[in-house]
């Protein structure tokens, strides 16, 4: 059977993540966070007090850090360097800066080249905000993600107080709806639906029946092209 290509985008807390994670065990796929990737570059560049508008900067921190996602003890981690940083990334301060430092086209550069040599022999699913129209416009299978403000900043909260941090809903309503502003209207790589891609409103689905959807999708495809 051949090993297709998946792409999910879509705004910050549609869904993304728990789907793609969930579609990748099934089909015994790779799952790609590259949201994680931008967020990793982040969390160093804070690390190492940079200043967020120092680009140069910036871009040597991507062409020399090294950036890996691993299946440790069946939990995808995020390692930066060899240190593992999958809790530190989710941060607050790391969510804030991540949308101005994925801005620049330098650090696009260095994730995209990674994230097309990871996919490169199929059997992957990739998720992010340009995977479908940058990134992989040759996906087998494109899904674009979305859910109402009210639903993604709920579940934001829920998976908040799973780690212990109690957060306003609005704010983080506010928050969000900030993102996608930042996301959908930078110059480079902008948020956008692919024109090919399968639209898909999580807000009233409950996870399965999401992983259900993309998997139909990909069966069809992988039927398709065997
Ligand atoms: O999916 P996430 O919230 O972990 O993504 C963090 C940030 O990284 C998000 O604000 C936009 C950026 N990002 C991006 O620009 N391109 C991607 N392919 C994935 C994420």
């Amino acid at each position: 059977m051949r090993k297709i290509v998946i792409a999910i985008d879509g705004p910050a807390a549609s869904g993304k993540s728990t789907t793609a994670k969930l579609v990748a065990r099934r089909l015994g796929y790779l799952h790609i966070d590259t949201g994680a990737m931008y967020r990793a570059i982040t969390l160093r560049v804070l690390e190492e007090r940079i200043a967020l508008d120092d680009v140069k900067s910036i871009r040597s921190v991507a062409e020399r850090s090294k950036v890996r996602l691993e299946r440790i003890d069946h939990a995808n981690r995020v390692l930066l360097d060899g240190r593992d940083v999958t809790k530190e990334i989710r941060s607050r301060e790391v969510t804030r800066a991540v949308s101005m430092i994925s801005s620049y086209q330098p650090v696009r550069d260095v994730l995209v080249r990674e994230q097309r040599r990871i996919a490169k022999d199929g059997g992957v699913v990739l998720e992010g905000r340009d995977i479908g129209t940058v990134v992989l416009p040759m996906a087998d299978l494109k899904i674009y993600m979305v859910a109402s403000a009210d639903e993604r900043a709920t579940r934001r909260k829920k998976e908040l107080e799973q780690s212990g941090t109690i957060v306003d809903r609005n704010v983080l309503e506010q928050e969000i709806l900030e993102r996608d502003r930042k996301d959908t209207t930078r110059a480079a790589s902008p948020l956008q639906k692919a024109a090919d891609a399968i639209e898909l409103d999580t807000s009233s689905l409950t996870i399965d029946q999401q992983v259900e959807f993309v998997i139909a999708k990909a069966n069809k495809v992988i039927e398709k092209s065997t």
